[in-house]
């Protein structure tokens, strides 16, 4: 299948295209080469390649900057998503698209379901359900994939952060009052292979399985990679200063994916590990 990966340098994107490209025929765009708030940029560069599917990794995904940068977040995360979903209607090709866990409140207390209601407390989450009713409204023919706590190879992320200071510092503050599931980036490039090639259509929740605080998650980072002698102490968000304000409870269940595709995702503990140790392959 010819396939188009948008925002292909990127955490997620740089694994896709990894994963994607081995079976099928894959090119990537990223800034530089075209800009997704352009609905010209996005129409050329999916007229130019002929994908039959446009996998959408392009986002403004700077949580607390959403707040301060309200115009330019909209406009990637959600004009952007209808730019690539017109594209793709005129081109007749299918668009996967990635949103997220901040769409909702986090006040349920167990795993998310794909109907629950959205009810997004900061403006990213605001932005990025704005795309999904823009995906939703335009283009039939559509995956939407919301995951969480994302992690990878490429880029700036919460396992870099927390060995980095580690480095420096013998004590690191870690909030325990805010619960999800992490998830490795070429996990989910996988699941979204599978996806593809189902041709499966929807709505999917797609995370790790298993359930952690962001302070069980840096325990874990400094124990699978060996970190001894640093001190992580709970703490609650309030003692944060941010921006934006996150949910408490982030867990989405991949019930509906697991039926569809007949697959369970990894739990994070052995998907952190293969990520901490170098083990991480593609699985064909
Ligand atoms: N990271 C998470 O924890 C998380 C959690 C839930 C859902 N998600 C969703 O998962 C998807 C992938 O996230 P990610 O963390 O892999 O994102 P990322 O690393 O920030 O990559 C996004 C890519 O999009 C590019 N981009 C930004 N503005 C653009 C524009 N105007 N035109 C074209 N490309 C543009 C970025 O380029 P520059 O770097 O040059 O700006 C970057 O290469 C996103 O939809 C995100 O909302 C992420």
């Amino acid at each position: 299948m010819k396939i188009l990966v948008m925002g292909h340098k990127g955490m997620l994107g740089s694994d896709l295209m990894d994963v994607l490209g081995r079976g099928h025929e894959v090119t990537g765009v990223d800034v530089g080469e075209f800009d997704i708030t352009s609905g010209t940029d996005c129409a050329r560069v999916v007229r130019e390649f002929r994908p039959e599917a446009v996998v959408n990794a392009a986002a403004y995904t700077d949580v607390d900057g959403c707040e301060t940068h309200r115009d330019a977040c909209f406009a990637v995360n959600a004009d952007g998503v209808r730019n690539v979903a017109e594209a793709c209607r005129a081109a007749g090709a299918k668009a996967v698209h990635y949103s997220t866990d901040y769409v909702f409140d986090g006040t349920k207390g167990d795993p998310y379901l794909e109907e629950d209601p959205c009810r997004p407390i900061n403006a990213y989450g605001e932005s990025k359900r704005r795309g999904e009713e823009a995906l939703v409204e335009t283009l039939e023919r559509h995956v939407l994939i919301r995951t969480a706590w994302l992690y990878g190879r490429q880029g700036k992320n919460f396992v870099k952060a927390i060995l980095a200071k580690a480095r420096d510092e013998g004590t690191l503050r870690v909030v325990d009052d805010q619960v999800g599931s992490p998830t490795f980036t070429l996990d989910l490039a996988q699941a979204t292979k599978l996806l593809i090639e189902r041709d499966c259509l929807g709505t999917y929740h797609v995370t790790n399985r298993g359930v952690c605080s962001w302070y069980d998650f840096a325990r874990r980072i400094l124990e699978y990679a060996q970190v001894a002698g640093v001190t992580v102490v709970p703490i609650p968000s309030s003692e944060l200063d941010r921006k934006a304000r996150r949910p408490a409870y982030s867990v989405l269940s991949n019930r509906k994916f697991m039926e569809a595709t007949q697959k369970t995702m990894r739990p994070w503990q052995v998907a952190l590990n293969d990520y901490l140790t170098g083990q991480s392959h593609i699985h064909r």
